[in-house]
């Protein structure tokens, strides 16, 4: 397999800084990742990894990853799990440190975007000594990881500059739904096929969505209205959860502001009594479990938080919240990833209007090669 990196692709292309650029790339990113991969007539999923029977001798699932991809692996083990495998996210500093045991009957996924992360690759030798068979999922040809491990998956995101990960977490995501789709084939209960199935058509129309999206958003002004808060909360749950986790994330390395992304149910039992007038809280609506997501905003709502709702337009939330940023129809599975993305736009415009370094955040490295 060959990954080829157009030059043109690694100038800013008019941009100011290579994040927006990254951002707006994604309907081609994700176009790139999605190509190939599912078979038209059969509908099924061709990875260029993991037979049939290969597949068949696995029990469980165990993710690997940090950042960025440590929220990506978290949505591709929900998907498994909605779709009745037995799969869990581990960060990998600490899955280093003594987590699950790993049989050979263990599929250890090490999610990684430039394939370098110590921390990563240090996980990925405990799942090796363990004996358990090691798939890297990454966006780097012959980078450590991909060397590292006995079946390698690219993600064809191609190149990301921007330190702050964006275009390569959605690529990530979707990566991992097909995945989840062909693991399921083979390791789900009886029930698996019908909600990956969906997705699998739903895919097809994703990267003209995130067009339209990305075409219309109002991040910047709802983001605008916000800036000079205490704090910024993000709330999900389900698929919701990682990219409340993921926006919180991007918010604090880019802005250096006090944001925190929490599964709504959580919000309750703690962190309700950080909220104020100076908390806007950001709710993710991903098509599933919506009901309660709406009632816990409605409770940092009742102690003068605004809420604002990532929805699709016609939500019953939409009416309930103070703003909102709409996201196109899709499967329950992309609604998340397309809600990330209006999310991305958040951070980007709140750093942009403070001034900040946005390409190259203060402290942090794009790739982290020491423990
Ligand atoms: C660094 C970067 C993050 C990234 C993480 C994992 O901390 O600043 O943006 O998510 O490493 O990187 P990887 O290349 O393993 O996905």
């Amino acid at each position: 397999e060959t990954v080829d990196w157009d030059p043109e692709e690694t100038g800013k292309g008019g941009y100011e800084h290579y994040m927006l650029k990254e951002i707006e790339s994604q309907p081609t990113s994700l176009t790139n990742t999605i190509k190939g991969r599912v078979s038209p007539e059969s509908g099924s999923v061709d990875l260029d990894a993991l037979t049939p029977e290969t597949i068949s001798e696995f029990r469980e699932v165990q993710f690997v990853a940090c950042g960025t991809s440590y929220h990506a692996a978290l949505y591709g083990s929900t998907l498994l799990n909605e779709a009745g495998v037995r799969a869990r996210a581990y960060r990998a500093s600490e899955y280093q440190m003594g987590s699950d045991p790993v049989t050979d009957e263990t599929l250890v996924v090490a999610v990684t975007q430039s394939g370098e992360t110590a921390d990563t690759l240090g996980a990925m030798r405990r799942a090796s000594r363990g004996g358990a068979t090691v798939l890297a999922v990454t966006n780097v040809m012959g980078s450590s990881a991909a060397r590292a491990a006995d079946e390698t998956v690219y993600i064809h995101a191609g190149p990301e500059i921007g330190v702050a990960a964006t275009k390569t977490f959605s690529s990530q995501t979707v990566t991992l739904g097909l995945l989840a789709h062909r693991l399921s084939e083979h390791m789900g209960g009886e029930d698996r096929g019908e909600p990956l199935d969906l997705a699998l058509d739903a895919l097809a129309d994703l990267p003209d969505d995130l067009g339209r999206m990305l075409d219309g958003s109002d991040a910047e002004r709802i983001t605008n209205r916000y800036l000079g808060s205490d704090a910024y909360f993000f709330i999900g749950r389900g698929l919701g959860y990682p990219v409340a986790k993921e926006s919180a994330l991007k918010f604090k390395e880019i802005t250096y502001e006090h944001a925190e992304g929490f599964a709504s149910g959580e919000l309750k039992h703690g962190p309700l009594a950080l909220v104020t007038p100076r908390t806007p809280v950001f709710a993710v609506f991903t098509g599933e479990h919506d009901e309660k997501t709406l009632k816990n905003a409605k409770e940092a709502q009742t102690r003068g938080a605004d809420v604002v709702a990532v929805a699709e337009e016609g939500h019953p939330a939409v009416d309930a919240t103070d703003a909102h940023l709409p996201i196109p129809d899709t499967a329950p599975q992309w609604a998340g990833l397309l809600a990330n993305v209006q999310l991305q736009l958040v951070s980007y415009h709140a750093a942009n209007e403070l001034g900040r370094s946005i390409d190259k955040p203060r402290n942090l490295a794009k790739s982290v090669t020491v423990e």
